[in-house]
């Protein structure tokens, strides 16, 4: 150990800290999910600023597709990258493509809210900045719709139970 804190890699290294949590997560998953709450925490801080200044509320559309595109729709995102697969018993069609959608998503949206913002006052690339960023998000939201469409037509059906066998034992959490 020489003296130094080891190597932690994961939080399922700390005995009884959400070890489970910590092993189901996958990287796009926990993506999203931290995503969400960076575009969160944002947005709601460029809403507590307009609300103090009032001017600034020429930045709501900045401020409602942080969180509504953000916070909302990328956590929506997480969760059903996360439960589609067990719903269905299928592994996810593409967890490449989800994580291009984590990376098209997030820098689509920076580029968004920086065309929102610089367009108030006039900028010449604002409106670039808007349309490659929307693109981006455009992009993202269908690779979703794609990788979770297919994920649900490869359902998994068990095969029924014969007459007469035992109930399988349910997990008791
Ligand atoms: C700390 C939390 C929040 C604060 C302080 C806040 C504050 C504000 C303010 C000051 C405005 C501008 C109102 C105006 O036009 O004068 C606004 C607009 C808006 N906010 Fe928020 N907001 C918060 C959270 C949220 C959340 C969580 C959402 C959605 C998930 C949201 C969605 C919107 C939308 C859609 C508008 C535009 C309304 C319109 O243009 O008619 N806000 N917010
Ligand atoms: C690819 C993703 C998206 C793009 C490129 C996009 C783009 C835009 C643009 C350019 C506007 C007009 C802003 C203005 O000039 O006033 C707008 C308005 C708006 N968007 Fe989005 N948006 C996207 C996703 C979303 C999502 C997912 C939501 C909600 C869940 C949303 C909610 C709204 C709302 C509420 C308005 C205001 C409508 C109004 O003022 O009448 N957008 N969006």
């Amino acid at each position: 150990m020489n003296g130094r804190r080891p190597h932690v890699t994961s939080v399922t290294a700390w005995p009884g800290r959400g070890s489970e949590f910590g092993t189901m997560l996958t990287s796009h998953v926990a993506g999203f999910l931290r995503a969400a709450l960076v575009w969160l925490v944002l947005g709601t801080s460029l809403g507590v600023a307009m609300a103090i200044h009032p001017v600034w509320a020429v930045y709501r559309t900045a401020h409602f597709h942080m969180l509504l595109l953000g916070f909302v729709t990328m956590f929506i995102a997480g969760v059903a990258y996360h439960v589609v697969p067990r719903f269905t018993m299928a592994a996810l069609a593409s967890t490449r493509l989800a994580m291009v959608h984590l990376v098209i998503a997030n820098i689509g949206l920076a580029l968004m809210v920086l065309g929102f913002c610089a367009r108030v006052h006039g900028w010449v690339p604002a409106s670039t900045a808007l349309a490659v960023g929307g693109l981006l998000s455009a992009l993202g939201a269908w690779a979703f719709a794609w990788n979770i469409w297919v994920t649900m037509g490869r359902t998994v059906v068990p095969p029924p139970r014969p007459a007469g066998a035992r109930p399988l034992p349910q997990a008791t959490r």
